[in-house]
């Protein structure tokens, strides 16, 4: 059969877009949802959200999701990425499950199927419910438990008909942004305390993907990693590549490695042993690690790390940092978004979809969220009402050649998801960076609009692929 396009993709590849139920869903207080840390926090510290907007209200997805599934299916949706608050299914963490929560997430879900969305579910993203980060969150060790009741509480639930599960999305997230850089609470800077946090993170990974499987519901259950490859400044100078494979093992090793492999990376462990910071641990967790690995792996890629040898003096202020191995490059001519400031760089995907076939047993896997965030995006909008975002539709057609080059010599990519359908509340940013297909006016209620690149979206969908 002739080539229908100059970029074909695989017959039924995933076309969509990928979210989370915090940024999109709102709060609705009165229908049982429970205070997640982000709640929590917003009412402690409104000040540090951009124009002080906390979760409270978000996209209002929570009670406009018809309209959104047919604003999906308008821009070529074939399936949709959000996750299950916990907070909202579970108020406390644990104990009682809140019959509002299920009514909305079986209504959602349906509805998705109906019209031809295959849902694909995630279980956290980044909304620990506040009375066990009471309790310590991810740095106690019961909190792994009560994950993984709330885990099998969705899949009892929902896994009739969500086929596609992940446990986290980012977990190195919570990892840095709590321990390390001080931008989601707790807003500590402990390394020790970010090793710990991270290992319970992917012992309760392993935990959930044995529950599932051993529920024999016919699934597939996966994790979602945002890779940022580590390029070294001078690939010919030992030193800069010995800081690449550093900053790489604590970035993206760490939790790439333990949920295709089932093992840490040596070179990560050899380091922490040697400064004392290696988890607490049961000898039986590594045993479950190493016979609970991935089914799919979501790939998130926005932008790539560029390393190069430690030249600045170590800031011993808060003890070891990842930061005492590696000095960050800022690359000259490298090209950035210049309306959000992260380094654009299309090849970036092409080389961990290689990584992971050539190193990783050539996982079946997807690209789980790429996108560009601009900030001010109203200045782009024409007399009609539309955001004209051809930036986004060539970030995004840039990079999908190079899924296609992958895929063309072999990598097992079965989708694309874009960040984000329609624009939602991002932490502490708020609504500043949008990245969405479709726009949402706050002051007009939430109204939706389709962007230009939705349009496009929904034509590249239909055909499977595009021409330059
Ligand atoms: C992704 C996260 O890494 O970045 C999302 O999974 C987040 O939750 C997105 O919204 C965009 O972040 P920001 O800070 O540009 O709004």
């Amino acid at each position: 059969m002739s080539q229908l396009t100059e970029y074909q993709f695989p017959k039924g590849f995933w076309w969509g877009s990928a979210a989370s139920g915090p940024q999109t869903e709102g709060r609705i207080e009165n229908d049982g949802k429970g205070d997640s840390m982000w709640d929590y926090w917003y009412k402690e510290a409104p000040e540090k959200f951009f124009n002080q907007v906390g979760p409270e209200k978000t996209s209002q997805v929570y009670q406009k999701y018809q309209e959104d599934i047919q604003l999906m299916k308008a821009t070529g949706h074939t399936t949709f990425r959000t996750s299950i608050q916990w907070s909202r299914l579970i108020p406390d963490g644990v104990g009682a499950v809140n019959p509002k929560a299920v009514a909305f997430y079986n209504d959602y879900i349906d509805d998705m199927i109906a019209n031809g969305i295959e849902p694909f579910m995630n279980l956290y993203h980044f909304d620990m419910p506040m009375a066990l980060q009471e309790k310590g969150g991810w740095l106690n060790r019961e909190t792994v438990d009560a994950y993984v009741t709330f885990a099998k509480t969705c899949f009892e639930l929902f896994g009739d008909r969500v086929k596609k599960w992940f446990t986290h999305n980012e977990p190195i997230v919570p990892v840095e942004a709590g321990y390390l850089y001080q931008f989601h609470y707790p807003l500590e800077i402990n390394l020790k305390h970010a090793v710990q946090v991270g290992y319970h993170e992917m012992l309760a990974s392993a935990k959930a993907i044995a529950a599932y499987h051993g529920m024999k519901l016919g699934g597939e259950i996966g994790i979602i990693l945002n890779l940022t490859p580590s390029y070294p400044r001078d690939e010919t100078n030992p030193a800069d590549v010995k800081a690449a494979v550093i900053a790489d093992a604590f970035f993206n090793r760490s939790f790439l490695d333990p949920s295709v492999k089932g093992e840490f990376p040596v070179e990560l462990v050899e380091l922490l042993k040697e400064i004392d910071h290696l988890p607490v641990y049961e000898e039986e967790d590594l045993v479950i690690i190493k016979e609970n690995t991935v089914d799919l792996l979501g790939i998130n890629y926005y932008q790539p790390r560029r390393v190069k040898a430690k030249e600045t003096p170590i800031d011993h202020t808060n003890g070891p940092m990842p930061e005492d191995y590696f000095d960050t490059y800022e690359m000259p001519g490298r090209k950035m978004n210049p309306y959000r400031g992260w380094e654009i760089y299309e090849k970036g995907i092409y080389d961990i979809l290689t990584n992971v076939r050539e190193n990783y047993g050539n996982i079946r896997c997807y690209i789980s969220e790429n996108g560009m965030g601009v900030e001010g995006e109203e200045r782009f909008i024409n007399e009609k009402g539309e955001i004209e975002d051809d930036y986004r539709i060539d970030f995004v057609k840039d990079h999908l050649k190079y899924v296609h080059q992958a895929i063309t010599e072999g990598a097992n990519c079965q989708g694309y998801h874009m960040w984000t359908c329609m624009d939602n509340w991002s932490w502490n940013n708020a609504y500043k960076n949008r990245y969405g297909f479709i726009s949402v006016n706050l002051a007009e209620d939430g109204k939706r609009t389709i962007k230009k690149s939705g349009h496009w979206f929904k034509q590249i969908s239909s055909q499977n692929g595009f021409n330059d």
